[in-house]
C-alpha cells in the first residue's frame, strides 16, 4: 500500500496509474476507521468497470484519504476531541486491500485559509445544515479539493451521513465534477447502533444508551407504516426523548431521501428518510433509515 502525505507525490503516482488506463475509486474519510469505513473500501475495491465491446472487467485502484478537516467543525471542542488513530487506520487499510492512502497535514490541504464559501441552498436550512452552521461549506471545500487531487471516477460515501451525500451530489452536479457518487449502506453494531468514529468517545454507560436512536427510528418507521399521522409520530419521538434527560434531541425529521426536504406524506418505497440527531453527554450522534 502506498502512503502519501503531499499532494505532489499523490498526483505523480496517480498520473502513472491513469496513464495505464486504470479507473480510480476513492473513499474520503477523517480516519478513526471502523467496519463501516472498511465496507466502503470493500465496495470501492470490488466495484468493477464493465467495459464495452468484449464485456471485459477492469479492477479499479482504491484510494482512501485520511484528513480531519478543521473547516467542517463548527465546534472547536468537537474538533479537538475527534479521535486520531493514524497508525491503526493504516494497518486496517492495508489488511482491507486498499492500494493508496493520502494522509495530508492541515498545512498541506490549506496552505492558505480557504476564503471561498459554498452555499448548498435548501440543504443549508434543514437538519445538519441548520444545526451546524458552516459545516457543509467545510465539507464542500475539502471534498472539492480532494476530488481535484485524486480525480476519481467513483467516490464512496456512507448513508449514515445522508445529508452529506446530498451535499456532495449537489457539488458534483453544480461544478461538473466527472465523478459518480456511490451511496453505501450504514453498518450497525449488534444492538443497532450505527457505526461511527464518534462512538469510541462514549462512556460505557452512554454506549449502552446510544442505541436509543436506532430504537426510536425503527419504532417511528413502524408507526408510519401502520398509518400513524406524521405529527403524532413526531410527537411520540419527542416524548420518548423528553423521558430520557441524558439526551438532548436536536431534530427528528421525515424527509425525502434525495432532497432532504420535509415531506407531508409517505412517498414511493425507498424514498422516505427518517433522520435523527441527539446530543448524549459530550457526543453528538446522528442516524437515519430510508424506507
Ligand atoms: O464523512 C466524512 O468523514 C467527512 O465529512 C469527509 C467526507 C471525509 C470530508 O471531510
Amino acid at each position: 500500500m502506498h502512503i502519501f502525505s503531499t499532494a505532489t507525490e499523490l498526483r505523480r503516482y496517480l498520473n502513472t496509474v491513469r496513464r495505464a488506463g486504470r479507473p480510480v475509486h476513492f473513499v474520503p474519510t477523517m480516519g478513526a476507521l471502523h467496519e463501516g469505513h472498511l465496507s466502503l473500501i470493500e465496495a470501492a475495491r470490488t466495484d468493477l468497470w464493465h467495459l464495452g465491446g468484449d464485456f471485459g472487467q477492469e479492477p479499479a485502484l482504491t484510494v482512501c484519504s485520511i484528513f480531519v478537516n478543521p473547516t467542517q467543525f463548527n465546534n472547536p471542542d468537537d474538533l479537538a476531541r475527534y479521535p486520531r488513530t493514524l497508525e491503526a487506520d493504516l494497518a486496517l487499510l492495508e489488511a482491507a486491500g486498499c492500494d493508496a492512502v493520502f494522509a495530508p497535514s492541515v498545512a498541506e490541504m490549506y496552505p492558505v485559509p480557504a476564503v471561498l464559501k459554498i452555499h448548498f441552498g435548501d440543504l443549508e436550512t434543514v437538519m445538519e445544515g441548520a444545526f451546524r452552521p458552516g459545516h457543509f461549506n467545510g465539507v464542500g471545500i475539502v471534498v472539492a479539493k480532494l476530488f481535484h487531487l485524486v480525480q476519481p471516477d467513483r467516490a464512496y460515501f456512507g448513508q449514515k451521513d445522508l445529508q452529506q451525500v446530498a451535499v456532495v451530489k449537489r457539488l458534483v452536479r453544480d461544478l461538473s465534477f466527472p465523478v459518480e457518487i456511490v451511496r453505501c449502506p450504514t453498518l450497525r453494531e449488534a444492538d443497532g447502533l450505527a457505526m461511527s468514529s464518534r462512538n469510541r468517545l462514549l462512556s460505557p454507560d452512554e454506549r449502552r444508551q446510544a442505541t436509543e436512536l436506532y430504537r426510536v427510528l425503527t419504532r417511528a418507521q413502524s408507526l408510519l407504516t401502520d398509518e400513524t399521522p406524521m405529527d403524532a409520530t413526531r410527537a411520540a419521538v419527542a416524548q420518548h426523548f423528553a423521558d430520557l434527560p441524558q439526551f438532548r434531541l436536536e431534530y427528528f425529521e421525515i424527509a425525502n431521501a434525495d432532497t432532504l426536504q420535509p415531506v407531508g406524506d409517505l412517498q414511493a418505497p425507498g424514498t422516505t428518510a427518517l433522520l435523527i440527531a441527539a446530543q448524549l453527554g459530550k457526543v453528538r450522534l446522528i442516524d437515519n433509515l430510508v424506507f
